[in-house]
Formats: structure tokens, sequence, C-alpha cells
């Protein structure tokens, strides 16, 4: 497929130069980084012709329609609670986590599931997923499947860390890793950078990977094999994600949405979320790297952001969304000036990624729901400061509080931890706590 010629109308003079040395093999490899995305589009999304434009304040763009979730009473909010839990039973609804991210930013050695994020007990956050899980298996009578989305650089840490855990006590047939694939990745001045080896540098294609890698790794095929219709999608880093949250799927499947976004109010022009926006009828985030600080900053008459519908991570998908996706979706790439390894050296280069929310886009009738952030979002992503440990923790604790308060226990000092298989199950708490389980409790 490539020859010297083809490689320098491509610019990369310094593979041309090598190509008559490298092994068949050596080449092959080559060639296989770009079966799926062709050399020459990355090429071009480098020269600015296929990435999408830096959206600016024009009237084109505007703020989404949002159905409130804060409403809990409404006939509609009960039909859709009820249409969420008869999928449930039905085992309809299947989880999906992304956990492929490299975590730069908080400075934990090892995959971000397994940061200790439990606030008195220092339970891992993959943990607290699966004690979510067991309250829904308990409460749906049936073995709840979940994906999760790895890397090549912690896939197999991950499968250790599971295995330690002894699946933190769920059915091993009922979870199942997966790999997400790779972009290679540039230098600055558009030539691809290679490592010491002299192969390409390939690093993580972005969550919106995961498209693909479900396709290849046979998951979809899992999931329909087993009656999925629904998929509810999370990141790893929020442990306040409300696994499969039964509302908010009831209003995805009923409404007829393809895909489906969980929002919360951005708080400051400058908050690192992304937001959603409509333009000419299409649904988008327009990602915090991106947005124009005008755009960013412009507000409503009331003194409210008007792009204010944040991105929590958390969407819904209809398994054959999903499906067509992964077999023909072509998502737009995004570029990242950061530094790149090249010859062993941080060098200044070029990542590029999907982005899973870009589905959005190609989504039939996709819906956005509203919620607080209160009891819904706590990510962990930075090592100090905001959506850290400790404000994560500090959230969860006041969950929890507000959780004991709902059932009428006055909530104790300090800060607390409930098991997590009760996250949204108030009747499931109260009889526990009836039967004596209590709350751990850190001063
Ligand atoms: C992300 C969203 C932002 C949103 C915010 C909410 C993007 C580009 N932006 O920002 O709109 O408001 O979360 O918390 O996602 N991941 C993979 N593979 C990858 C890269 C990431 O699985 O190649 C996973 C990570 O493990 C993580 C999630 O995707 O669970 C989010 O990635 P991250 O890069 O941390 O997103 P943010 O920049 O925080």
């Amino acid at each position: 497929m490539f020859d010297i010629d083809s490689l320098l109308s491509l610019k990369q003079p310094h593979l041309a130069a090598q190509w008559e040395h490298w092994s068949e093999a050596k080449r092959q490899r080559f060639e296989k980084v770009f079966e799926d995305t062709s050399l020459n589009r990355l090429i071009e999304a480098i020269e600015g012709t296929a990435v999408a434009e830096e959206p600016t304040a024009s009237p084109s763009i505007a703020p989404p329609h949002s159905i409130d979730g804060s409403d809990l009473s409404s006939p509609e909010s009960l039909e859709a609670l009820n249409q969420g839990m008869n999928l449930l039973r039905e085992g309809k609804i299947a989880i999906l986590v992304v956990a492929g991210g490299m975590g730069t930013r908080l400075g934990w050695p090892a995959p971000k599931g397994t940061f200790p994020v439990g606030p008195v007990t220092e339970r891992s956050l993959f943990q607290l997923f699966a004690e979510q899980i067991h309250g829904l298996n308990q409460l749906s009578g049936r073995s709840i499947l979940w994906a999760v989305q790895t890397s090549e650089g912690n896939h197999d840490d991950t499968q250790v860390f599971f295995e330690k855990n002894h699946h933190f006590g769920l059915a091993e047939e009922s979870i199942r890793l997966f790999s997400q694939g790779t972009l290679p990745a540039f230098l600055e001045d558009g030539r691809l950078a290679l490592n010491e080896t002299q192969e390409l540098v390939r690093l993580p294609d972005g969550h919106g990977g995961v498209y693909r890698a479900m396709e290849r790794n046979g998951i979809l095929q899992w999931f329909e094999e087993n009656g999925v219709e629904h998929v509810y999608y999370f990141q790893v880093d929020n442990p306040l994600s409300i696994l499969a949250d039964p509302r908010f799927m009831g209003f995805h499947a009923k409404s007829g949405s393809e895909m489906s976004t969980v929002v919360i109010k951005k708080e400051r022009p400058e908050e690192r979320v992304g937001v959603l926006a409509e333009e000419e009828h299409t649904l988008r985030v327009i990602e915090y790297s991106e947005i124009s600080p005008e755009l960013a900053a412009q507000r409503d008459a009331d003194g409210q952001l008007s792009f204010r519908a944040a991105n929590t991570g958390i969407h819904a998908f209809r398994l054959q969304f999903l499906k067509q996706m992964g077999q023909t979706g072509a998502l737009p790439l995004h570029l990242a000036r950061k530094p790149v390894p090249h010859g062993g050296t941080p060098t200044a280069g070029i990542k590029m990624e999907y982005f899973v929310f870009d589905g959005l886009a190609k989504a039939k009738r996709p819906l956005v729901y509203e919620v607080p952030r209160e009891g819904h979002f706590a990510p962990v992503k930075n090592a100090e400061g905001s959506d850290s440990p400790t404000t994560s923790r500090a959230a969860l604790s006041r969950f929890h509080k507000r959780q004991l308060q709902s059932i009428g226990i006055a909530s104790p000092e300090g800060e607390i931890e409930l098991p997590f298989r009760f996250l949204w199950d108030e009747e499931g708490l109260r009889k526990a706590v009836a039967e004596g389980a209590s709350s751990q409790i850190k001063k």
C-alpha cells in the first residue's frame, strides 16, 4: 500500500528514507495502523481541513432543549422510572464504563478505576461501581452485564485488579474487559512520531474509539445474544454516576432516542467541562478545549451562562445505534497539541482522538436530560483543587448524609460512607438500616 513515493507525498521523508531497510513484517505492522483511518485523513486533520472549526458565537448555535430530571414526582418522571425499572427486570439494560484514559492529571500510577475514592473505607472506584451493580442485580433479579473499556497501556493491570478482587463478588461471566484502539501520534511538523525501535508511536484513540472497539471485541454481539437493547455509558472518574439510572433510561427508551445524554449546570465559564449545543438541528458537545472564550462567557438576560448544559460523560445508547456506529460511523478527529514520545523523549507534538459524544450528531431523536450536580457528579480528575479526591470524597459523604436524612435518620458528624448498593434505592437502604447495617464514619 505504501512505498517511498507515497510516503514522500504524505510528507513523511524520515519514513521514506527507512522504508527500503524495513523488513516485510515491520512494513505490515506500519500499514496495519492505518487500516481504520487512512494516513491521508490524519494528515488532512493536521492541516486543518478535516477537523471541526472552533465554534464562535453565531446565531446558528443555540443551547439545547432538555428534560428536567430534578422533578421526581411528575407523572412523566414516574412513568419513566417505571419503564426503566421494567427494562432492568427484563435484562434489557447493560452497563459500559470507559476507563482507557491515561489519568495523567491525577498522577495515580495505576489504572484510574483502582483509585481509592471511598471517603472512609478507601474502596476503589471499580469496587463502588461493582457494589452498585450488586444492588441492581438484587433489585432486578438479573445479572446485569458490565463492559469495561481499557487501553493497551492499562488493560493488563485492570484485569489483574479485577481478578485479585474476585470480580468484586459479581459473576465473572457478567463482566468483560476490552481494549480500545490506538492512533498514531505526530510531531508538530506533521511527521509521524517513532519510538526508540523506529516503530510508530501509538496512543489511545480517545473514548470515541469505543464504538469500533466494542464491535471488534464482540461486546455488541455479547449484549445482543443476552437480549440487551439499551446501554448505560459512564466515565470511570465519576463515583456518583447512578448506574443504569432507571429514570434516565426510561426517558431515553420511551422517547425513541438513539443516544441520550445527562447534563448538569456549568458553574463558571472556565470550568473544564464540555457543553451541549444545537447547531442547525444537530446536537453536539463543544469541548472546553475548543470553545471560544466569548461563547463560554455568553450569558442570558437572567445572568446564567447561556451554554451551561455541561457534559457529564453519561450517555444512553440504543444497541442498534452502537452497532451502526461500530460498523460505519466515521467520527471527526480532535487534535491536542501536547508532548508525544519520539525517540524515547517527550517532544512537542500532536495527539489525535475520537470523542464518543460526536455520536450525538448522528443519532436520531437525541435526548438531553438535566440533573442536579449534587448526587450525580463528583469526578476525580486532578491531584488537587477542583475535581480532586478531596472534593469527590466530600461530595460522596454529603450525598450519603442526604440519603440518611431522606429516610429520617439524623446524619452523624464527620465524613460518612454507606454501602454503594443503595445509591438510589431508598427502600433497600431503609431495610438495611432497620436490620442493623450502619454507615462507616470518619471523624
Ligand atoms: C470529559 C469530557 C468533557 C466532560 C467531562 C466531564 C472529553 C473529551 N471531554 O473531559 O466534555 O465535561 O469529561 O467529566 O471527554 N477515556 C478513555 N479512553 C481515552 C480517553 C479517555 O477511555 O482514550 C476515558 C477516561 O478513562 C475517562 C473518560 O474517558 O473515564 C474522560 O476522559 P478525560 O480525558 O479525563 O476527560 P476530561 O478532559 O475530563
